[in-house]
């Protein structure tokens, strides 16, 4: 009889407790709303938004959020948010923004194959971990001693200044040679391979500097991306063909073949032209070869570099076309059609992804992208960096004074959803790689670019000491996850 007294007792007392702690769980997931909604879709994909609103009288120290898409739509990429990569799918906070603040929404995003009109929320709660702990940083493996590089199954690739007389060179600084070979399997020349650079004079061609950095890359087991042959802007192009006055297509024509011949044997890819388009000047830009010559000279790049070289990759290369939906971008795809249809032996588009961190979305870029693959054409994405103010924002430039944990957390989401599109939109035998436009913040030729007025920014992989050790930063882990995430997709998929 006692017994029976004591079982009762423990098992009213038991069911008190429980009913305290339903109570706590039900408000503090009251306390949140979660609104799901379609931001974009089109037949096969689509991009949709999770909005979480504070609607509790404390701030939020981290969240969670499950839902669930239907058994035909896949999510391929998230930002702003950790995500489970399973149906339901469930969704956390990153650490900047963890607080959701009384009466303040925040949102996360994501891409997905498929259709995603049944895409519901299941749970929506806001939890009370205390504040100051960073799940992210402690949970984090250390990556440091693995290379970028080895998580990719195509080149992964950096600009660099190897212009002997300049001071940021790599022959200046051992550090920025060690952190380049290390994390690096493709190499562009920032500088000198361009036209006024191997070609000064009609008939002198400049070879040093260039085949110097080759040696040097070939010398670490790094390819080289040549850039470029044609490029209209400024001192790129010598003074003595802005003056020529012979057959200026022949000329032409045996600038692109003496080069291409040269490095037949050490270049693997070409950036062929380089920004011939103007969408306000009926897609052509008015550069000294189109008025000389037409739009033809871009064609005749192509074959003649083709013709000395049939297995060098031979790419288009271009600024602000990343926008799928921009007139930019219909240019472009005028020009590649104009070139597929005359079967001029082009391999590939570059995107230069000079890109800002809001700016074009990642489903603008996934159109891009899309675009050129279903022409059956390599996408390279050849100059990328991440500027974390943007001039041309509805909000006071600049946006950041100084790289704080939420502006590096903002920017790896960034980096990560770029090469995530990539990894998700491009098959892999037309990856024809990504590189990355500097190595070291202070390096970056956006701090000198007029439109940012002199301000600080912080676009590249590595930050640290000017002349190093460089240290990665977290947009150098966005590209990481996001390459490892690919390899977990391949096994997923049984690629
Ligand atoms: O190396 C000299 C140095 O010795 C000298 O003291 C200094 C004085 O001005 O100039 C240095 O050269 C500069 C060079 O960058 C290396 O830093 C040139 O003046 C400067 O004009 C050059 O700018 C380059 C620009 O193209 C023009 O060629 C940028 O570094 C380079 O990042 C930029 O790259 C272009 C791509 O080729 C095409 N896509 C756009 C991208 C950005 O504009």
């Amino acid at each position: 009889m006692n017994i029976l007294a004591s079982l009762k007792e423990r098992f009213v007392y038991m069911l008190v407790i429980n009913i305290m702690l339903m109570v706590v769980t039900t408000s503090s997931a009251w306390a949140l709303q979660c609104k799901y909604k379609t931001e974009n879709s089109w037949s096969g994909g689509f991009v949709a938004r999770i909005i979480l609103t504070n609607d509790g009288p404390t701030t939020t120290q981290g969240w969670s959020v499950t839902w669930q898409q239907s058994d035909e739509a896949k999510i391929i990429q998230s930002w702003n948010a950790k995500l489970s990569r399973k149906n339901h799918y469930s969704a956390t906070h990153t650490r900047w923004n963890r607080s959701i603040e009384a009466g303040e929404s925040i949102s996360f995003g994501f891409l997905g194959k498929g259709d995603d009109s049944a895409g519901t929320i299941s749970t929506c709660t806001s939890n009370g971990e205390p504040s100051g702990h960073t799940p992210e940083e402690e949970d984090r493996p250390s990556y440091d001693n693995e290379r970028l590089y080895t998580h990719a199954k195509f080149p992964i690739g950096i600009a660099v200044t190897a212009d002997p007389s300049n001071d940021r060179s790599i022959y200046a600084l051992s550090e920025k040679r060690k952190t380049i070979k290390k994390h690096f399997n493709q190499l562009t020349a920032g500088n000198i391979m361009k036209m006024s650079y191997l070609h000064p004079e009609e008939h002198q061609y400049n070879w040093d500097d260039a085949d110097k950095l080759i040696r040097w890359a070939h010398a670490k087991k790094i390819r080289v991306h040549g850039h470029t042959l044609i490029w209209h802007s400024g001192y790129q192009v010598p003074e003595w063909m802005t003056n020529y006055s012979g057959d200026f297509e022949e000329m032409l024509n045996d600038h692109v073949r003496t080069i291409v011949r040269h490095f037949k044997r050490s270049v693997v890819s070409w950036d062929v032209v380089n920004e011939a388009i103007d969408e306000n000047t009926n897609c052509w830009r008015n550069s000294l070869f189109y008025q000389r010559i037409g739009p033809e000279y871009i064609a005749n790049a192509f074959q003649v570099a083709h013709d000395v070289n049939p297995k060098v990759d031979l790419y288009y290369n271009d600024y602000s076309t990343e926008d799928g939906n921009g007139a930019k971008f219909a240019c472009l795809l005028e020009l590649v059609d104009g070139l597929l249809a005359d079967n001029v032996p082009i391999d590939g588009v570059g995107f230069q992804m000079h890109v800002q961190i809001d700016w074009p979305s990642a489903s603008a870029i996934a159109s891009a992208f899309q675009a050129i693959v279903d022409r059956g054409l390599k996408v390279k994405l050849t100059e990328i960096d991440v500027p974390l103010n943007n001039p041309w924002s509805s909000v006071p430039f600049p946006q950041y004074t100084s790289l704080t944990d939420a502006a590096d957390e903002r920017q790896k989401q960034r980096y990560k959803s770029i090469v995530e599109t990539y990894l998700a939109i491009v098959p892999p035998k037309l990856r024809g790689g990504i590189t990355i436009w500097g190595l070291w913040d202070g390096d970056s030729w956006l701090l000198e670019l007029g439109d940012r007025q002199g301000v600080d920014d912080w676009p590249l992989l590595f930050t640290g000491p000017q002349d190093g050790p460089y240290k990665a930063k977290e947009a150098f882990y966005g590209v990481q996850e996001a390459l490892m995430g690919a390899d977990y997709f391949r096994q997923d998929e049984g690629l």
